[in-house]
């Protein structure tokens, strides 16, 4: 068979399996990149195939590019998450497997294969039947009036709250500041009409609150509310936990109804909607505009009504310029707009909220705290709240938790440390009364080598290479850790 032949099969093979896959020869051109790899990762095969790699990805420095490792440093690299931006300045995230193809000791090529899509869809189908278990139980508990928003009710029927999640109201809305004032007064007037909301604000500024709060004061109460958070699920199975999947949509696609048709009649909350692909946002705003959805995969047009509330955590403006947030989709949202200023801009409510979150935590830990101490509210005044109101309540509830006999809140009861910061996930998890900082921070070093042990298969000089240690330290590190 000529090389040519050889060239045609391997390309059909590829693309009948469906993995996303990359070849590069060994001067690092592009040799096979195949329709799967070009979904992925917004690049024409044109654009890809015959071109040097590098010049195409050259916005990944060397040390991170997994082809380059693979082709240069014969690194092989096993299921690895690699975020990257590609040439229209989109980020992308990936599970890759590279490896170099080595004959006769030469490399000969690098490949790059993105891991098939069979665990997301498990993944996929957890959170589906976990929803279709929390309905089943919603239903079941029929009477009950104790609350839900785990965010899922059966479509057509009137939604039974789910027992043991809190359901909020407007009255529920602590806060006397004029521009906080101004945003509830925006968001009371939505419960009027189905038009969509968008709420900006930081976390913790009482989002989900308002959210919810429009819901259950308007017409479509009885109706289900759910909520999805669009950054905590991978952007592959977004749109089909949204629209629903048919079967045939996609290997191993089961028939299953989308958040849409399930919140039919009720509200759907879209939290961070910026973090929704942006292919994506231009399907939502169709669905928006014609009020129809097509599950993945299907082709019939369902018919929806769901009031749409979207949130987003970082000025709409900036997620706009930053290509996060398509700009006709905002538009469209921002029907009814509510901005909710965060905590340290309206610090004048801080006495207000700490006292009803001293009665909430009095009945919960049966305590009897009268009042708060000036210098104990000085403190609080004193503190910025990255985390916003929901820092303040955890202060408060710590200190109501911890106060035992006394019925005044003092300053030695309020413990103000920086619990939350975005995209510092570490300092949240560190506890200083469970464990010291050096025993925090072995843990994490134990984490770390584990992980690129069982990423290596357990060999040692390829791990010790990849943490960019040498390999008498890691050794000597297994032992301590005993994970030899
Ligand atoms: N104005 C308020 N009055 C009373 N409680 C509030 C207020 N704002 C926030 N809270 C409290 O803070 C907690 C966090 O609020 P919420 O979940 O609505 O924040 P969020 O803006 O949705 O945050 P995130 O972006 O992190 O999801 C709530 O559980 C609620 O108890
Ligand atoms: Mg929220």
């Amino acid at each position: 068979m000529r090389g040519k032949d050889y060239m045609a099969v391997l390309r059909a093979v590829t693309e009948v399996m469906g993995e996303a896959i990359h070849i590069v020869d060994a001067s690092g051109r592009t040799i096979l990149y195949n329709e799967a790899m070009a979904q992925l990762e917004k690049i024409s095969v044109e654009d890809a195939l015959g071109k040097p790699f590098r010049k195409v990805f050259s916005n990944i420095p060397e040390s991170e590019s997994t082809l380059y490792q693979a082709l240069v440093n014969r690194r092989e690299i096993r299921n690895k998450q690699q975020t990257y931006m590609n040439i229209y300045g989109k980020q992308i995230t990936t599970i890759n497997t590279t490896i170099p193809i080595i004959v006769d000791d030469r490399v000969v090529a690098a490949m790059e294969v993105a891991r098939d899509i069979t665990e997301l869809k498990d993944m996929s189908d957890r959170i589906m039947s976990l929803q279709d278990s929390i309905s089943a139980k919603s239903r079941k508990a029929g009477g009950e009036t104790e609350t839900g928003s785990a965010q899922q009710e059966q479509a057509g029927e009137d939604a039974q709250p789910v027992p043991g999640i809190r359901q909020y109201h407007f009255t529920d809305i602590i806060g006397e500041d004029p521009n906080f004032l101004q945003a509830v007064d925006r968001a009371m007037r939505a419960t009027s009409n189905t038009a969509p909301v968008f709420i900006y604000g930081e976390t913790g500024t009482g989002k989900e609150l308002i959210a919810q709060s429009i819901h259950y004061g308007g017409k479509r109460h009885k109706k289900p509310f759910l909520a999805q958070n669009c950054a905590a699920i991978p952007e592959s199975l977004l749109e089909g936990i949204l629209f629903g999947t048919e079967k045939g949509g996609f290997t191993g696609a089961v028939d299953r109804a989308g958040l849409f048709e399930q919140a039919h009649g009720g509200t759907l909350l879209l939290d961070e909607i910026s973090a929704m692909p942006y292919e994506l946002q231009s399907k939502l705003l169709r669905v928006l505009q014609e009020k129809y959805i097509r599950r993945v995969g299907g082709s019939k047009d369902i018919l929806v009504d769901v009031r749409i509330i979207a949130t987003v955590n970082e000025p709409p403006q900036e997620l706009i310029q930053r290509g996060a947030l398509r700009p006709d989709l905002y538009y469209r949202l921002n029907v009814i707009g509510v901005d909710l200023p965060p905590l340290r801009e309206r610090k004048g409510d801080i006495p207000i909220l700490a006292d009803r979150f001293i009665r909430k935590y009095n009945e919960e830990y049966g305590r009897e705290i009268w009042m708060i101490a000036e210098p104990a509210l000085e403190k609080l005044k004193n503190y910025d709240y990255p985390g916003n109101v929901r820092e303040l309540e955890n202060i408060i509830m710590s200190a109501v938790s911890l106060a035992e006999d006394e019925h005044v809140l003092t300053d030695r009861d309020i413990s103000i440390r920086p619990t939350y910061r975005e995209g510092d996930p570490a300092i949240s998890e560190f506890s200083p009364e469970e464990e010291s900082l050096a025993e925090y921070l072995s843990r994490i070093e134990q984490t770390v080598i584990r992980q690129y042990l069982a990423g290596n298969g357990g060999n040692v000089t390829r791990t010790a290479r990849e943490l960019g240690m040498i390999r008498q330290n890691l050794q000597h590190k297994l032992k301590k850790y005993e994970l030899v």
